[in-house]
């Protein structure tokens, strides 16, 4: 059985994590700023990405579909295994949710998204103050749940490396981060 992920799996996993983390840090700066060309950049810049983020995540939901991931190691028990995968469970809800009340909350406002400043992504709601407000409420409580999720996600990760070196999180790095010779059919 191969036990490591697969290289699409790999760079769909690092490259949403690095746009997510981008996301929240632009997200926060943004909406403590004065009114400025910049702060509508930003605004700008982080709804187009945000849609992509939501984009790549169905296609990684996708790709786990046809590829399912390597099982958890046996030295796990079973309540812990069920842990990880209600965690994992709820950071792909997340990733799904977050980016959808965002681009409702956009539509609800009546401020439309344009990709890559360039072309204006359809809106999903029609205009309407009261729900755009309520979205965005959704929006942020959905932030800091997420926020909470990924700092255990990593620190899960970073005990299974140091502590109980089971190997977890080496079988998410890319190839050339390390050494070892492995089983990899991909
Ligand atoms: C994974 C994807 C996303 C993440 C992690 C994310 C994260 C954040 C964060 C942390 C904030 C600041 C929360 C606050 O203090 O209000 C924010 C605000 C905002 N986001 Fe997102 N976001 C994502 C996707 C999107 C998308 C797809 C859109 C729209 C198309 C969007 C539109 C907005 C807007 C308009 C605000 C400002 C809300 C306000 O007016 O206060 N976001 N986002």
């Amino acid at each position: 059985m191969n036990n490591h992920y697969s290289s699409t799996a790999k760079l769909l996993h690092w490259f949403i994590a690095t746009a997510i983390l981008g996301l929240i840090v632009i997200g926060f700066t943004m909406t403590n700023m004065e009114l400025s060309p910049e702060k509508l950049q930003y605004y700008s810049w982080h709804k187009w990405a945000g849609v992509s983020v939501f984009l790549l995540t169905l296609a990684r939901l996708t790709w786990r579909l046809l590829r399912p991931a390597p099982s958890l190691p046996n030295t796990m028990n079973k309540n812990l295994q069920l842990l990880a995968h209600l965690g994992h469970f709820a950071l792909y809800f997340l990733c799904v949710a977050i980016p959808l009340s965002g681009w409702l909350m956009s539509s609800a406002k009546g401020v439309q998204t344009v990709w890559f400043g360039i072309w204006p992504i359809p809106d999903l709601l029609s205009k309407d103050k009261e729900l755009g407000n309520q979205l965005r409420d959704l929006h942020e409580t959905l932030n800091w749940i997420f926020i909470a999720f990924i700092s255990t996600h990593i620190l899960a990760a970073l005990k299974h490396h140091f502590v109980d070196k089971d190997g977890i999180l080496i079988r998410m790095l890319p190839s050339f981060a390390f050494s070892k010779k492995r089983n990899q059919s991909d």
